[in-house]
Formats: C-alpha cells, sequence, structure tokens
C-alpha cells in the first residue's frame, strides 16, 4: 500500500488527473456526449480499491481508526480524488451518442436564444436517421415553422427533385435537417451567434446518425460545417471534411437555384455534378 503523502504517490494522482483532463477534452471535441460539464454529484465518478491510496471504501465494515497509519484522514462524506486503476487508464471507454429522439425531445423546448420568443416550431428533421446520406441546409423559413419540417417549402420541392434525380427517395434514402432549428424573423440570415448556440444539437444529430456523407447547402451550411469563411460559388464542388472524418459536399441551396436569372442555369448545372459526386462516393448508380 502506497503512502499518500509519498512524492510518489503525489506524482502517480498528478499523472492520473492530466490523463483524465486530457480524455475528457478529447471527447467533447470529437462531439461525443454524455459527459456531464459539471459533476452530478459529489461522489467521485470511479471508485477505486482501497489499496490505491489507503482510503476504506465507503461501504467498508468496521471503519479504520482515522489515526490509523496510512489511512486517509479526510472525512468519508467529503470527495477525495482518486486515481483511477492502471488497467483503466489504458483503455479508453467509448461514449455512445445520445438517442435522436432524446436530442429532439431537448431541442423542442429549447430557449437558448431570442429566436424561442418569435418561433410557432422547432424544426429539428425529417427523412431516415439510418441514411447514409444527410443533407443540411440553413433555417427553416415560413413553411417550415408551419409545419415543423425542414424543407417543406418551394425550396424543399426542389430538393426532394433533386433527390429523386440521384435515384433516392426523399423519406427513405436521406436525412435532411438545417444548421439552426428556429426560424429567423423574416427569413433573415442566422446571426453568428444562433448559429454558435444552436449547432451542438446538429453535432449530437451528425454523431447518432453517423452517415457517409453529408451534403451542405448554400454558403452558411458550409461555413458552420467546415468552419471556413470561403464563399460557396469558390468551395462548391470539392469534397471537404466535417471534423476531420465524414466527407461534405458543398453545392448551392436550393433557394439560390430558385432564383430567376441567367446564373441560374450554370448554377443548377453545377449543382447536378455535385450531386454525381456525391453519388460516386457512395456508389448510387446513375438512375436509368
Ligand atoms: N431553407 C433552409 O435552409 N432550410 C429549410 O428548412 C427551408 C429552407
Amino acid at each position: 500500500m502506497g503512502n499518500p503523502d509519498s512524492g510518489d504517490a503525489r506524482e502517480e494522482l498528478a499523472s492520473v488527473a492530466a490523463s483524465l483532463r486530457a480524455y475528457l477534452e478529447w471527447q467533447q471535441d470529437t462531439g461525443a456526449m454524455g459527459i456531464p460539464r459539471k459533476p452530478r454529484s459529489a461522489k467521485p465518478a470511479v471508485e477505486a480499491p482501497v489499496a490505491d491510496v489507503g482510503h476504506a471504501p465507503r461501504d467498508a465494515s468496521p471503519s479504520p481508526p482515522p489515526s490509523a497509519p496510512g489511512r486517509a484522514t479526510a472525512p468519508l462524506d467529503v470527495p477525495v480524488p482518486v486515481p483511477v486503476p492502471a488497467p483503466l487508464q489504458a483503455r479508453p471507454v467509448a461514449i455512445a451518442p445520445r438517442p435522436l429522439p432524446v436530442i429532439a425531445a431537448e431541442a423542442s423546448t429549447c430557449t437558448k436564444c431570442a429566436l424561442s420568443t418569435t418561433r410557432n416550431s422547432v424544426v429539428f428533421s425529417r427523412g431516415n436517421p439510418e441514411a447514409k446520406l444527410v443533407f443540411i441546409g440553413e433555417a427553416p423559413g415560413a413553411d417550415e415553422d408551419e409545419q415543423g419540417l425542414p424543407f417543406v417549402g418551394r425550396a424543399g420541392q426542389l430538393l426532394d427533385k433533386m433527390i429523386g434525380a440521384m435515384g433516392l427517395d426523399p423519406a427513405k434514402d436521406v436525412y435532411v435537417c438545417n444548421i439552426i432549428k428556429c426560424r429567423p424573423p423574416g427569413n433573415r440570415k442566422p446571426e453568428p451567434i444562433e448559429v454558435e448556440t444552436c449547432i451542438p444539437y446538429l453535432h449530437e444529430q451528425l454523431a447518432a446518425i453517423d452517415p457517409k456523407a453529408i451534403v451542405a447547402l448554400g454558403n452558411t451550411a458550409m461555413a458552420a460545417l467546415l468552419n471556413t469563411k470561403l464563399g460557396i460559388t469558390k468551395v462548391r464542388g470539392q469534397w471537404k471534411l466535417y471534423r476531420g472524418r465524414v466527407p461534405v459536399m458543398p453545392t448551392y441551396h436550393p433557394s439560390y437555384l430558385l432564383r430567376p436569372s441567367a446564373q441560374q442555369i450554370e448554377a443548377k448545372k453545377q449543382t447536378w455534378e455535385d450531386l454525381q459526386a456525391v453519388m460516386k462516393e457512395l456508389g448510387i448508380p446513375p438512375k436509368k
């Protein structure tokens, strides 16, 4: 049994604390969920055997005398740092993302930003959560806010045609959602703070779905997913990576394609090229 006051024990405690901290930071950075940001109780997360620091377990009977040599002197109801046994340190635990219905339920009552005071619905998603392909737009518009589903207005009808042209069924083969879940009044662009506040829901959604590819529709979706300030005209058509792992194809937003101007003819052709690249990436055969 080690003496907790010895230099060795202190060094061991410091190294355990450092590896736990690094592990938790990595989990948060990669979007893995389930890590409480604040401890839920005073109880340490991992109970260590008595031998590691000389503490008696809480249910040990009889209790050691407080003055016994090599024993902890802290009262048993006060949390004390407890080292993790060596085998646990070597084996990072995979933390499963929260299930989509749980994330959706939380989002449905969200009041984290002022959009919650003007919205009619929180617009979470439509389509198949098991899909390999996710389409991500900007934010709900008036129709979406009314119906509680993304892309159900004119832009949505065009999106469904694009998905159909890929030989896919919009209800069965893809998952559709937005960067932010509540409608900005007057369909204005979301403010950066609104994106920042809302995007954790999307990160959790994507962690739960684990898609093979993402199509980012328009500037806002592309910028938020890829952390870039470059415009969609520069980046569209080029594969990028979301969180260093999931291929993202940035392309034009269907609302842009609906604008009546000569540029849109070229933009539609380019969008179709981008979607064909997605089909190739996912092994979707060209539609006959
Ligand atoms: N535009 C979007 O970006 N999302 C929608 O849901 C509808 C229109």
